[in-house]
């Protein structure tokens, strides 16, 4: 790691995009292009029924742009009002050129359970929809999409009659070919990676928007034979209170779990639970660190070994006067660093997202921090802002101000840093 700390995911914090919003990108997938990792998702913003997938582009997985939406609500029909759309993944097609985006197709009731697929030509682009289909004739559900070494892609599909399938996709990966394995154990959300020649599906339990302990399997071959279900997070933790949306591979041995914290009633303030895998073989385990660093180049998580906390700064009657300044805090860096997350910790009885700015030392550099609603002082809710400027080693005055209404009701009660061992 090039800074003295390293840029870090808060799991479960609220999470600022470039457009000072907190990420929509529920049930989503990432798919890297050159070294750049596209995130597309749901948003949720309106809660159930479909408005947006939404695509957000990053090169270190914890800075997010907001690309905009890449597929929106039509008139009528899939798409049209009052519709489920969920869980999008993207693939790249090599024979044909084109991207491919698979999508979980209801009605609000979750009556039809059908796969759905658009396509892009590039992959942040605004996708064609082309339409939705039984596989083989089955529901589908939560799905998941696979492209092996050989280029073949799959997909995996959630059937509540039946279980989970894994079927084999056309070399187009428009259509379905075959069923090459039935799992009939009743889970959801299917997720699967290949390291060195074993092939991991991890899934959920059945609980609608509320967490269970989540399983794994292996095989050397995807007709099996399948490994019992284990568990990989700590056992009665509900997988730290989070649903498996998709593994993404990093490096030549790091993977990373993306999971969704659904918040249910209240969807749109929905967070992301994504933690370190570690993979061993056929077992897999993973902790609940508060922040991790990724390397994305070599795939590295490095875990903080200490913490600070801040207390806010008392300001003089002056500085109250004159700022809409909501708190301050006197940093202490011990390092000359150039990456930085600083984590505020924060309450606000209102159930609508605020916005607040950060700056530190009056640098014109001001950042956008969102604020999830509906955080009681008796929770601790954390919204993160990732530095980037060059801080010298000693005292900084970070400051968090609020411009007008839209930070109405914000407290902001400590600021943390996370210190990355070097
Ligand atoms: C969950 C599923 C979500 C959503 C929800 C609706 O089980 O994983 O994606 O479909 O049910 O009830």
């Amino acid at each position: 790691m090039s800074s003295a700390t390293g840029l870090q995911v808060f799991p479960g914090a609220t999470w600022t995009a470039s457009d000072g919003r907190h990420i929509q990108a529920h049930g989503g997938g990432i798919i890297k292009v050159g070294s750049t990792f596209y995130w597309h998702g749901e948003d949720k913003t309106h809660g159930t029924g479909f408005h947006n997938i939404n695509c957000y582009s990053s090169t270190d997985l914890v800075q997010w742009h907001y690309d905009g939406s890449s597929l929106t609500q039509q008139e009528s029909g899939d798409l049209g009002p009052d519709r489920i759309v969920e869980r999008p993944k993207v693939v790249y097609n090599k024979h044909s050129g084109m991207y491919v985006m698979f999508l979980h197709i209801d009605d609000l009731d979750y009556g039809e359970g059908k796969v759905g697929i658009a396509t892009c030509d590039t992959v942040n682009g605004r996708y064609e929809y082309i339409g939705s289909f039984h596989p083989l004739g089955y529901e589908s559900r939560d799905m998941g999409v696979f492209v092996d070494d050989d280029d073949k892609g799959y997909l995996t599909c959630e059937d509540r009659p039946n279980g989970i399938h894994i079927f084999e996709l056309s070399q187009d990966y428009l259509s379905v070919v075959e069923q090459v394995h039935l799992f009939p154990e009743h889970l959801e959300s299917p997720a699967m990676i290949k390291r060195d020649g074993l092939y991991y599906l991890f899934a959920s339990g059945l609980t609608f928007w509320f967490a269970n302990d989540n399983l794994y399997t292996t095989a050397t071959s995807l007709t099996g034979p399948w490994a019992g279900w284990r568990m990989f997070a700590k056992p009665a933790s509900a997988t730290y209170s989070s649903q498996v949306a998709f593994i993404l591979p990093i490096g030549p041995s790091s993977a990373l779990y993306m999971g969704d914290r659904w918040q249910y009633p209240g969807l749109p303030r929905s967070t992301y639970v994504w933690l370190p895998l570690e993979i061993d073989g056929r077992d897999v385990k993973m902790d609940n660190p508060q922040s991790f660093a990724i390397d994305v180049s070599t795939g590295a998580m490095a875990i903080p070994r200490s913490s600070r906390s801040y207390p806010p700064r008392i300001e003089t009657s002056e500085e109250r006067g004159q700022s809409e300044t909501l708190a301050s805090f006197v940093l202490e860096i011990g390092q000359e660093t150039e990456g930085l997350t600083i984590a505020l910790s924060y309450s606000t009885a209102c159930e609508d997202e605020k916005v607040a700015l950060v700056t530190i030392d009056g640098s014109e550099v001001e950042h956008h921090v969102a604020f999830l609603g509906n955080s009681s002082a008796q929770k601790e809710s954390f919204s993160v802002v990732h530095w980037t400027e060059r801080l010298p080693k000693g005292q900084h005055i970070l400051k968090v101000v609020g411009p007008g209404s839209k930070s109405e009701g914000l407290q902001i009660r400590a600021a943390v840093d996370y210190h990355i061992p070097q």
